[in-house]
């Protein structure tokens, strides 16, 4: 069973009817995509669902793997305006530096959509957004960390995305906005992991070191779940129990997390669904039909696993869809 088929069963009929009517108009469309890179699991599920829903609605999806730069994906999208596509996906690493570009192809007509990640630019230049509210998910993981410690101290040690880009701002801001008020929590240290695995557990082993070989680390925020499962190896090799001794809350929702949750490993995570492409094409789809603008936001769910959750199941679940 390929990815969509294994999508489509948990989304409604109504819902699956509607793509299917509005597959046939992107039929030999060519949509440019440039995507940041790997970085994450959660990213190699957006991309293998993203190509999934271009096949399955006959889309010439031109794919470009920007490596994590933003000037390759300034590259690509040139190139996707010198080929005439019919419209660009970008899923921007940072927040800043694409006014020109997006002006470029405002003015060769080419409608532009945002996926998963937000750009400090005027409204104009994109058609629509699809992604999560960033903030909701810091908050939710804030939220329930507050609930979990109870009035105990907490201090936190918080592992951030790459610089610069939206969820990494977003979702601290979130977080920091749910721990308000709440003396008993503090962040005593936060530094960038990139959203990478290797990264979270190298910037987590050196928090361990600072806090007293991580006896005084109470939980660890990360904001992805690859930070996570690097910071849950740290936590082994120092000689703590993650999860316990240290608890652990990040944002994705990917298999490996739930694999964690299901060994006491992890405590609570907010899902990023990967189907952003699904909504784009659907959006893109209704405004070259007819010219319907789509909502400036298409905004996804973030809803908090915890192993109450059935996190085998949920890893069971997930694991196929191309994380
Ligand atoms: O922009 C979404 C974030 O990017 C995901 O949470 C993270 O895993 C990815 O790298």
């Amino acid at each position: 069973m390929n990815i969509i088929t294994k999508l489509a069963i948990a989304a409604s009929l109504a819902t699956a009817l509607t793509s299917v009517s509005l597959a046939q108009d992107l039929q030999g469309k060519v949509i440019g995509f440039s995507q940041i890179g790997s970085e994450s699991g959660w990213r190699a599920a957006e991309t293998s669902v993203t190509k999934q829903q271009a096949a399955d609605r006959g889309i010439d999806l031109k794919f470009a793997d920007a490596q994590q730069k933003q000037e390759n994906q300034i590259k690509a999208i040139r190139g996707f305006i010198a080929q005439g596509v019919d419209a660009i996906m970008v899923a921007p690493v940072v927040a800043t530096g694409w006014d020109d570009v997006l002006t470029e192809a405002k003015e060769a007509e080419i409608p532009v959509i945002l996926l998963d990640r937000g750009v400090d630019a005027p409204e104009d230049l994109y058609l629509t957004s699809v992604a999560s509210d960033q903030v909701k998910e810091g908050r939710v993981a804030g939220e329930w960390l507050v609930a979990e410690i109870g009035d105990a101290d907490c201090k936190v040690v918080e592992l951030q995305g790459t610089v610069g880009s939206t969820p990494a701002i977003n979702r601290k801001q979130g977080f920091e906005e749910a721990i308000a008020g709440h003396d008993n929590i503090t962040i005593a240290r936060s530094q960038t992991g990139d959203f990478t695995r290797s990264k979270g557990k190298e910037v987590m082993e050196g928090f361990i070191k600072a806090e007293n070989g991580g006896a005084d680390i109470c939980a660890v925020y990360a904001h992805n779940d690859d930070m996570a499962v690097g910071a849950i190896q740290a936590i082994k090799d120092a000689g703590l129990k993650p999860g316990t001794d240290i608890k652990v809350v990040s944002i994705d929702a990917v298999p490996d997390i739930f694999a964690a949750m299901a060994a006491g490993e992890a405590n609570a995570t907010v899902e990023l669904t990967p189907n952003m492409a699904g909504p784009a094409f659907d959006a893109l789809s209704a405004y070259l039909a007819d010219g319907t603008a789509p909502e400036k936001f298409i905004i996804t769910e973030s809803k908090l696993y915890t192993p109450a959750d059935n996190p085998q199941g949920e890893y069971d679940t997930r694991k196929g869809l191309g994380y």
